[in-house]
């Protein structure tokens, strides 16, 4: 594992001031500097868009490359049978964040065209999802196989 491709889709550059009581009061650009103390020796590439086409162009950039991606999609999530399949088809895995348990919200949640495609899944845990995501990599950089880890 060469680096750390950390994908945040849609509204995620609000985070820390956006919905509080959903997703936290901390910024991820703060979330960000904490996890390179954490990792020291891991390089972590941070990006963030807004548009679907710009995290699809990411996926492809880094998809054939000796990285881990983990990748928040947002709303995209739910919506995006473009981002599945860019995720299924390339090479690198993808792991999906969520800070929210989508379990226990809004009946249009419950839908997620990504989660099949990455080899792990992480939600309800806040941002502490992408240092999960990035123990993941860490620790089972061999193969595809996929864990589900969620709050309860
Ligand atoms: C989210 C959950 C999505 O349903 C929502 O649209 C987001 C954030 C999460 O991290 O909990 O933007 O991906």
């Amino acid at each position: 594992m060469n680096s750390i491709i950390i994908i945040n889709g849609p509204n995620l550059n609000l985070l820390g001031r956006r919905e509080p009581e959903i997703y936290g009061k901390v910024s991820f650009e703060e979330y960000l500097n904490e996890l390179e103390l954490r990792f020291p020796n891991l390089p972590l590439i941070y990006h963030q868009s807004n548009h679907e086409g710009a995290i699809i162009d990411w996926l492809h950039e880094y998809g054939f490359s000796p990285h881990g991606i983990i990748l928040n999609a947002g709303a995209l999530t739910h919506t995006s049978i473009a981002i599945a399949d860019a995720i299924k088809a390339i090479t690198t895995p993808v792991a999906e964040v969520h800070l929210s348990d989508l379990s226990k919200r809004e009946s249009f949640r419950q839908k997620n065209y990504l989660t099949d495609c990455c080899v792990f899944s992480v939600q309800g845990m806040g941002l502490e999802g992408y240092a999960i995501a990035v123990d993941y990599f860490l620790a089972f950089t061999q193969g595809k196989s996929r864990v589900d880890y969620t709050a309860d």
